[in-house]
């Protein structure tokens, strides 16, 4: 919703949803679509972090969110490095969206809110919860469940899935290997 500032000019509303992406979930949508109903525009800003070794590089990220939201002018794809409030002020953005799918997510996300607060106290930062069905939905356990054979359908975009299959190749039936018996070597 526009706001207006003390001149009576229209103001957008901006949000940055930050995070990994490796890769978007069904829970992330969730959250940038309740963002959607807050703000005016939401930027997805993915974190270049060197030190992780992601499933999928910055540059598929990009292209696995933009061809997520086709057309949709509102949401926005951006990657950043070093700290999140200095990217949320160059990008005139007053407020930091997290999503929060169980008290065990609670710690870890008030201790960053309240370091960037700290850095930033003009950044505010607002906590979203997903529907529940996401509440266990996290980007590692889709790249597991995957990897193993597990559906995602339902977890991820059609796309993720469709990149997932590129990366692994066909994933075989999680079947354990057969157990050797008798005295041969194995290797
Ligand atoms: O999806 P993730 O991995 O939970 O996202 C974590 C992220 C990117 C939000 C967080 O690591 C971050 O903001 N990193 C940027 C560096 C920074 O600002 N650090 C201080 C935050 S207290």
């Amino acid at each position: 919703m526009p706001t207006r500032n003390r001149e009576g000019h229209r103001r957008c509303s901006l949000a940055v949803f930050p995070g990994s992406f490796d890769p978007i979930t069904n829970g992330h949508l969730d959250i940038i679509g309740r963002g959607l109903s807050v703000f005016d525009e939401v930027t997805i800003a993915i974190l270049v972090n060197p030190e992780k070794h992601p499933l999928f590089t910055v540059e598929e990220r990009v292209a696995i969110i933009r061809e997520t939201f086709p057309g949709e002018d509102r949401v926005r794809v951006d990657t950043f490095s070093g700290l999140l409030v200095d990217y949320a002020e160059r990008v005139g953005a007053s407020v930091i969206v997290r999503g929060l799918r169980a008290i065990s997510d609670f710690e870890f996300e008030f201790q960053m809110a309240l370091m960037n607060r700290r850095l930033n106290p003009r950044i505010e930062t607002v906590f979203m919860m997903p529907a529940e069905s996401y509440s266990y939905l996290s980007s590692r356990l889709v790249k597991e469940v995957f990897q193993l054979g597990g559906k995602v359908r339902d977890l991820v975009p059609a796309v993720v899935e469709r990149r997932l299959r590129e990366k692994y190749g066909s994933v075989p039936p999680a079947s354990p290997p057969p157990r050797r018996r008798g005295r041969g070597r194995v290797r």
